[in-house]
């Protein structure tokens, strides 16, 4: 099926050119009738079971199948002494079922809301509203009388300065030190703490936003920026012409300056990291090429990077137009761009197909991180690309070990109700969706498996899609026209979707460069070769960061220290490398990391390096001490996804 698209004309601006556009915007049918799996496309025929009601997310309170939030007006004013943003948003709602849309149902979390109203004739007037029971992990329902026929929603009202979807820096926790930063992280179900809405990756809209920030700052959006001539001190507007999940609506606001890199591309920084971002960054416009080479046209206008303060608590977040990205991804080199490569390709696996539901979280991140590594081959080779799957295999396996007391969260599609969808966002979705991907493409074929996957992105773009969907989309498309290429035969789809574990038919495959790297560590261990010896000239990241994962249990401090005189690991200025090294000295006992690593602990928030640096710290009693007096003074600059995280790590849980 594919989704009705409405041309419309926009006039923007780009780079600071103004074009006008012609811009698909979806037809109503796309994301519901994919939950539903309706034979009728037409919104009329949507079935009010409790279920469809509640678009099928566990997550959210909203009623979309009742009526549906198609775009918002919104209008802040960022407050950095109190740390809220003050406004309002005015909804624009389409009603699926007159006779059931008497209200509307929002998802909100500690939002403090002064007044409803619904436009009806012309006029605002306001219209009865209240909070429905609050929820630990979903906060609370908004629910507004709405007058028969009204298809406008306005709300005024503040956020909490805890809203669990921004995060409000100090001068000194930026890279110049002199001016505040706020940035949103909405994903997976925050948007509701910033902005009252229908936050469910089922539910799309469209926005128009105006933010006024203190006069020295700059206000960014994923988005478009629509001030054509002005310029009003201090107030920025945005629009996203294209319909996005409420998990993609994100800002930020700090000390920023731009960059470009190609045509399309460029990068937002502090002063301090501009050019440093640019250069990283500066094979962004070869990565779009190849990817639009393998999945067809780049929808979304430009693709630019917004370098974030290190108290970010992602590697990267795929925000539509503009990804936010951690500054720890600064190698000086390049070597950790893959990122790039991740957040880029979620423009067409996720943000333009989206999971309808965080149990299909897969669908985003396997098919994002199997995209990832064809953009790394496109552009840097297969021997790079072979040692990113090797490596990613070994998080994988990793994970696998971790979860061995949960195999029901070994399983591609997850079942994540009555819980927090972030604590079920693990390297399943990512590293095992990717390798069902890679199995496909190798028993059908890369030509075949390209096609298949480039119409499944045409066929259902700006719609949100379950795994049942894709189940079915496979087997018409795929397995039933396709011939497996080996002796091998068609892999069992369900084994890969519904089982824990990772499934015998698994692709299996080595890298040179690793296995290199492998036979130079067991010379080493055993004896053979010094360490002064090794054979590491020309070693590149990814083969450093493999030797440092591969150092035995049985290592003592000793054989650390050397090669850390050796080879300066701990001066390492590749933070993948670093946290793995540091990581590996705690477990062994060297110290000569340890004024590093609180240096690190104080400064970086990415939760990714954090949690297995003070699992390792808490698994000794003095580490333990050390734990908590560091996680005592660095707590308050961590983001709150990160802090709920380490709460439990520091908890001993
Ligand atoms: N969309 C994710 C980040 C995310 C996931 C935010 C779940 C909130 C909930 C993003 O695309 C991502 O996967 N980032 C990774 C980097 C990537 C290279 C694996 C990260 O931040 O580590
Ligand atoms: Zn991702």
């Amino acid at each position: 099926m594919r989704t009705r698209e409405n041309s419309s004309s926009h006039a923007l601006v780009m780079g600071g050119v103004l074009v006008t556009l012609l811009l698909a915007t979806p037809g109503c049918e796309g994301p519901m009738d994919e939950l539903e799996e309706a034979a009728d496309p037409a919104p009329a025929a949507a079935v009010a079971s409790p279920d469809a009601a509640a678009g099928g997310d566990t997550h959210s309170f909203a009623r979309p199948m009742e009526a549906r939030v198609t775009h918002m007006n919104i209008d802040w004013t960022v407050d950095f002494d109190r740390h809220i943003l003050d406004g309002t948003i005015e909804l624009d709602l389409q009603r699926m079922q007159a006779e059931l849309a008497g209200e509307l149902v929002l998802d909100s979390r500690d939002l403090d809301i002064s007044m409803v109203e619904a436009r009806m004739d012309d006029h605002w007037r306001e219209t009865p509203w209240k909070y429905g029971d609050a929820d630990e992990h979903l906060g609370r329902a908004v629910i507004v009388q709405l007058p028969a026929g009204s298809t406008q929603v306005r709300i005024s009202y503040a956020t909490s300065p805890e809203a669990s979807g921004l995060q409000w820096l100090e001068p000194a926790q930026t890279a110049g030190g002199s001016h505040p930063f706020l940035y949103s992280q909405a994903q997976a179900i925050h948007a509701r703490s910033f902005i009252p809405c229908q936050d469910s990756p089922a539910v799309r809209v469209t926005f128009k936003a105006t933010l006024k920030v203190p006069a020295e700052l700059t206000a960014v959006m994923a988005g478009v920026n629509a001030d054509a001539n002005k310029k009003e001190t201090g107030v920025f507007h945005y629009e996203m012409p294209l319909a996005i999940p409420p998990y993609l609506i994100a800002l930020a606001v700090g000390d920023l300056k731009f960059a470009e890199v190609g045509p399309r591309t460029g990068v937002w920084a502090e002063p301090a990291l501009l050019s440093e971002s640019a250069a990283e960054f500066a094979d962004m416009e070869k990565m779009l090429n190849a990817t639009e080479a393998l999945y067809g046209p780049y929808r979304w206008l430009r693709y630019d990077i917004l370098v974030l303060p290190p108290s970010f608590p992602f590697g990267g977040m795929e925000n539509p137009m503009l990804t936010f990205a951690t500054p720890t991804i600064l190698a000086g080199d390049r070597s950790l761009v893959a990122l790039v490569a991740h957040e880029m390709a979620h423009s067409w696996s996720g943000n333009l197909v989206t999971n309808a539901t965080w149990s299909d979280f897969w669908l985003n991140e396997g098919f994002t991180t199997y995209i990832e590594k064809r953009i790394m081959e496109a552009v840097y080779g297969q021997e790079r690309a072979e040692m990113e799957w090797v490596l990613g295999r070994q998080d994988l396996d990793k994970q696998i070990t971790d979860l061995a007391e949960t195999p029901a969260d070994q399983v591609l599609h997850i079942d994540l109700s009555g819980r927090d969808p972030d604590d079920g966002m693990t390297q399943i979705a990512y590293e095992k969706g990717a390798l069902f991907l890679r199995l496909l493409e190798e028993t059908y074929g890369r030509d075949v498996f390209d096609n298949f996957l480039r119409d499944w992105f045409d066929d259902h773009a700006f719609a949100s899609v379950t795994t049942s969907t894709f189940r079915d989309y496979l087997q018409t498309h795929l397995l039933d026209t396709a011939t497996p290429a080996g002796a091998a035969g068609a892999p069992d789809v369900d084994v890969w979707l519904t089982r824990p574990g990772l499934p015998a038919d698994a692709p299996a495959f080595t890298s040179q460069a690793l296995t290199e790297v492998d036979e130079a560590l067991a010379s080493w261990i055993g004896g053979t070769t010094d360490t002064a010896d090794l054979p590491v000239a020309g070693w590149n990241y990814q083969q450093w960061l493999h030797f440092v994962r591969g150092l035995p249990d049985s290592l003592e401090a000793g054989p650390m220290a050397e090669l850390d005189s050796a080879f300066n690991l701990t001066g390492s200025g590749n933070n993948e490398i670093l946290a793995a090294w540091m990581r590996q000295s705690i477990r062994h006992g060297y110290h000569g990391v340890d004024e590093r690593l609180e240096r690190f602990l104080a400064s970086v928030g990415r939760r990714k390096f954090l949690e297995p640096l003070y699992k390792a710290l808490m698994e000794t009693p003095e580490g333990r001490v050390r734990a908590k007096a560091i996680y005592q003074d660095a707590r308050p600059h961590y983001h709150a996804i990160a802090t709920r995280t380490l709460d439990k790590v520091l908890a001993g849980d």
